[in-house]
């Protein structure tokens, strides 16, 4: 018996094998405008352990929620194609903010797959409530695209779906006041609108958010499920690499971290939130 894979003559699939081979042990780009997306990083590290991933923080133009959805596009295009440039098989959009002003216009723009945190974060929205009264917590510009608003609405017609923008909190997480009493009174405050809401989940809109989780849920109280979107995006990540058949096939676990800008408290963030050792940050010019 032949000791190769395909007959020869069958140039087409040897060449798709050897492209699918490549592609298998490239990494994953994932990109936000700074360290909210370790939210996503963290649940893709743990359940994608053959995978190895290249993280972009746009850190130089966070905030993005407060920029104009043109601003946000073409900052995601920048950013999308850096990761490109590190030969990334796959890019997750690990940014609410960014994956309601691009998708799915992204989706046909990029020849590999782009996945968004905004259908994962829907569906879990859809899975946690019983009332379907459910509230959504996000930057001004994903609130203002009503893209969780919509799609839940397509979901659960008859849902009371409350949004609420929360421009603080993106600041405050980047400057490292996870759990201050400063950040109790702004959360206090923006939250306020669900004190007679009856809501029974509370969709964190923004990647950021699952960082100030114990801050959130000591406001709105324990009867509020609290919904990150992070888990399901890894679920979506992993079905994508199953049907593309381009899974990573065992080294993985490995990530490198890229920033726009320096950051002072990135560091130490990261390595407290995923729990282990940062390596060294790389520094990138994107324009
Ligand atoms: N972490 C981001 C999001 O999920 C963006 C925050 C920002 O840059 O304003 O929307």
């Amino acid at each position: 018996m032949s000791p190769f894979k395909f007959a020869i003559g069958d140039n087409a699939k040897r060449s798709s094998a050897l492209k699918n081979t490549m592609t298998h042990q490239q990494p994953i780009g994932v990109f936000d405008s700074g360290i909210g997306g370790l939210t996503v990083l963290k649940e893709l590290l743990g359940r994608l352990p053959g995978e190895s991933f290249v993280y972009f923080g746009d850190t130089a133009r966070v905030p993005y929620g407060t920029k104009s959805a043109d601003a946000v596009k073409r900052f995601t295009r920048e950013s999308v194609r850096l990761l490109l440039g590190r030969g990334v098989k796959m890019v997750v959009i690990a940014c609410n903010t960014a994956s309601s002003e691009v998708l799915p216009a992204f989706e046909s723009e990029f020849t590999v797959p782009i996945v968004g945190v905004i259908e994962p974060g829907v569906r879990a929205a859809v899975a946690a409530t019983q009332r379907r009264r459910i509230g959504v917590i996000g930057t001004p510009g994903t609130i203002r695209s009503g893209a969780y608003q919509s799609k839940i609405m397509a979901r659960l017609p008859d849902a009371v779906v409350i949004p609420q923008a929360c421009p603080l909190f993106v600041p405050l997480v980047e400057e490292g006041w996870i759990d201050t009493p400063v950040t109790r009174l702004v959360a206090r405050e923006y939250l306020r609108v669900y004190e007679k809401a009856d809501i029974d989940a509370l969709v964190l809109g923004c990647t950021h958010y699952p960082l100030l989780k114990p801050v959130i849920a000591d406001v709105v109280g324990e009867k509020v499920a609290l919904v990150d979107s992070a888990v399901e995006t890894a679920r979506e990540v992993s079905r994508v690499l199953a049907e593309r058949g381009i899974a990573g096939t065992g080294g993985g676990g490995e990530f490198h971290i890229v920033l726009s800008d320096t950051s002072p408290s990135f560091g130490d963030i990261a390595t407290r939130f995923l729990g282990r050792r940062v390596p060294d940050i790389e520094l990138v010019s994107v324009v």
